[in-house]
Formats: structure tokens, C-alpha cells, sequence
């Protein structure tokens, strides 16, 4: 699933948080030795050499892109259990953020940010989005949500662009970014069906929230309940 997300969900998060800014979170140098061998073995996993500098993040994506091309929908059990295993090595650092990634030796700020949205979206992807029974059982909806994201793509972008321009306008940024959500479930229910826009929107939620939380934790965005 993750090759047809992510791209719209970083410009969201770009456009509705200052992540350009200084990141806060940090490690002793103990776990974030930890967490980079967590991703010399993810990275390995994808045939991708690590030692100490995370490779580029558009490199390591289309790794994964190109992964699921060549073998479709069997192969994303295991782009998932590489995730879930990645969680799990993760799991005891709860002092982890983007700044790991500059510790990873991450060009700059974008590329930290790139590599901590892709982890909450692969937590959501493979984890409560992966078991939930409405994607479970609609596996052609792999299919329909890749092909509705080829087609649709500039509809796609055209709602996040929305959202900077509304945010610009002076728009309350959690409204803009409701208003995005929907924009971008409103293209895959019809063009799929009603869970593949709940789907969307729960994925942009957890990309959503990994960068920009307030939004979230407030409730004032927030994804319809499956059919
Ligand atoms: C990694 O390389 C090995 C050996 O060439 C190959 O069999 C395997 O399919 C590759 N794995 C991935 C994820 O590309
Ligand atoms: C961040 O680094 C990446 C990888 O080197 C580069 O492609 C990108 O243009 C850089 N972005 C900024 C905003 O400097």
C-alpha cells in the first residue's frame, strides 16, 4: 500500500506544521546506536547496505515502490513484517523522533521528517489498517486504491494544494486538514469504494499525527467509521 500514500501525506504535513523548525525529541547516544542497527537490519531487508548514514529517503522509498511493482500484492506481507519488525525493535525507545534521523546522519530536516511519517504510516499500514476486516477481506482494493491514485493523481494534489492555499487564506489549519482528508476520501470512494476513502483517511491521519499531533489529539480531525 505504501507506494501509492505517502507523497500526498508529506505535503500535508509539510503544509500544516512547522517542521522545518528544530526538532526536540533525543536519545542518549546508547539508543540511537540502538535504533540505527533497527534500520541496518530494515534497510537490509530491502537489499539496502546502512552503515552509519540512512540512505536517501526517495531512494529507500522506491526500493520499496519498485518491490511492490515487481510482485504486487503477495509481497506486501512481507514489506509488512519488515515494518513490524522495525516497530518492535523501536518499541522500548519512546524517546525516539525525527532527530534520530539526523543522528542517522539524514541530510536534512525534510529527510527526517520523510522517515518519521513513513514509520507511523507503516505502523497504521501494517498494523490496525493491515488486520481491520474491511481492508483484510478486500484485497482487490489493493488494486483499485493503486489504480485510482495513478489516475487521480493530480485531484490528489489539488487537495493538498487546497489546504496550503486555505491554510494561507487564514483558515484554521485543523479545518484545512479535515478538509483535505475529505477532499482525498471523497476521490477513492468513488473511485473504489466507501472504505477505501475511510482507508485514506485513516493513513493520512497517522502521517498526520506523527508530525503535527494537536490537530489529532484534539479531535478536530478525525476519519468516518467503516461500512
Ligand atoms: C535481495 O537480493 C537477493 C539476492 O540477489 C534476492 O534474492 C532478493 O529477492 C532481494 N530482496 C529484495 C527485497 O529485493
Ligand atoms: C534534503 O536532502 C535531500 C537528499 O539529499 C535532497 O534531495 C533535498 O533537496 C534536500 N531538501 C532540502 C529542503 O534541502
Amino acid at each position: 500500500m505504501t507506494k501509492f500514500i505517502l507523497s500526498s501525506i508529506l505535503l500535508v504535513a509539510l503544509a500544516s506544521s512547522e517542521v522545518s523548525g528544530q526538532f526536540t525529541d533525543s536519545c542518549t547516544s546508547d539508543v540511537y546506536a540502538k535504533i540505527k542497527q533497527c534500520y541496518v537490519t530494515y534497510m537490509a531487508g530491502y537489499n539496502l547496505t546502512m552503515t552509519d548514514t540512512i540512505p536517501e529517503y526517495w531512494a529507500f522509498h522506491f526500493a520499496r515502490r519498485d518491490l511492490l511493482d515487481a510482485d504486487g500484492l503477495h509481497i506486501q506481507p512481507y514489506v509488512c513484517q519488515l515494518g513490524n519488525s522495525l516497530s518492535d525493535c523501536l518499541a522500548p525507545y519512546s524517546c525516539m523522533g525525527p532527530n534520530a534521523y539526523m543522528n542517522m546522519n539524514a541530510a536534512n530536516t525534510t529527510e527526517a521528517t520523510d522517515y518519521w511519517i513513513d514509520l507511523a504510516v507503516t505502523q497504521y499500514q501494517c498494523g490496525a489498517g493491515y488486520n481491520c476486516k474491511y481492508y483484510a477481506l478486500t484485497m482487490t482494493e489493493f488494486y483499485c486504491m493503486a489504480f485510482c491514485r495513478d489516475r487521480y493523481q493530480p485531484n490528489i494534489d489539488q487537495c493538498d494544494a487546497q489546504a496550503v492555499i486555505d491554510i494561507g487564506n487564514g483558515m484554521d489549519p485543523c479545518a484545512a486538514q479535515q478538509k483535505d482528508f475529505n477532499c482525498q476520501a471523497a476521490i477513492y470512494r468513488n473511485c473504489c469504494d466507501f472504505n477505501a476513502g475511510v482507508y485514506i483517511c485513516n493513513v493520512d491521519l497517522a502521517g498526520s499525527k506523527a508530525v503535527n499531533p494537536a490537530c489529532v489529539n484534539a479531535g478536530l480531525v478525525t476519519c468516518p467509521a467503516p461500512r
